[in-house]
């Protein structure tokens, strides 16, 4: 069993932190000794967010380009540098989900804002950090959440599978192109989870038969620690 305090120290933000995935994300990364920093558009639940977990709150889109370098330097200067980046954040497209002969350019303008270039804007204004991070030895690692609707042709999804898709391979292209500076990538699809979001997507469906955003969290967790050595080490002084 892993100590409360096994990820003490290491710093993580996470895009879109106060619901669903991230914010189970932020509850089990403080709760568990690591640094967080998270963003989400809505004041009155990023500051709830902040006050109940001791997590720093940033209140910014990330899909809008003019808040990139904002949400950057607030990580960076409130977390001392970053070790690892949760890309999570998402946008649906049209709302009741549509066949792509009735999704607006706009909807599909704004799924991609959001899902793709987002996490690619963010993730290019916060490398220097995670390079840095990975030179000196903690490591450094980028988390993009996907879906398996960006590799099955949903009818319905396709703003939001195209843009997961394009996420996904960007993921694993960045994966490729980073390994000389030490900074990894990992995509990561989540499962169907009981969240705002899918209740959005998918109305009729029982919440029963869908995971708990904790469990894929914790997933998240494992995998982080899995693809972060130095986390390995940490954890065994700490048992030792
Ligand atoms: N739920 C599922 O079954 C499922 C399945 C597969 C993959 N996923 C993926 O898992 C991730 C989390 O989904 P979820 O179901 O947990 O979603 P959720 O419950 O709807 O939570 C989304 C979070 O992102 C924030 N957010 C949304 N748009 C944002 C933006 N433009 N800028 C900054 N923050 C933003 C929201 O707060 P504000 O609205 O206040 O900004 C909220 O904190 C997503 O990447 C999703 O695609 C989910």
């Amino acid at each position: 069993m892993q100590r409360k305090s096994d990820l003490g120290g290491l710093r993580v933000a996470v895009t879109g932190g106060t619901s669903g995935l991230g914010l189970a994300l932020v509850r089990l990364l403080a709760s568990r000794g690591a640094r967080v920093a998270f963003v989400a558009r809505t004041a009155p639940a990023v500051e709830d967010t902040a006050r109940r977990t001791g997590a720093y709150g940033i209140i910014g889109d990330v899909g809008c380009k003019d808040d990139i370098f904002p949400i950057a330097l607030q990580i960076t200067g409130n977390l001392g540098g970053l070790d690892v980046l949760i890309n999570n954040a998402s946008s649906l497209g049209p709302v009741p989900m549509a066949p792509l002969a009735d999704t607006d350019c706009e909807e599909l303008e704004q799924a991609l804002a959001v899902n793709l270039l987002g996490p690619f804007r963010l993730t290019k204004a916060l490398f220097g950090s995670l390079a840095k991070s990975a030179n000196e030895g903690t490591g450094a690692l980028v988390i993009n959440i996907t879906s398996d609707a960006a590799v099955n042709a949903y009818p319905g999804w396709g703003a939001y599978g195209a843009s997961k898709a394009a996420l996904g391979h960007l993921t694993a292209i960045w994966a490729e192109e980073a390994k000389a500076d030490g900074v990894r990538f990992r995509a990561i699809d989540p499962g169907d989870m009981d969240t705002p979001l899918h209740a959005l997507a998918m109305p009729d469906a029982d919440p029963a038969k869908l995971k708990r955003p904790e469990e894929s969290a914790a997933e998240i967790i494992q995998t982080m620690r899995d693809a972060l050595p130095c986390l390995t080490a940490h954890s065994a002084r700490l048992t030792a």
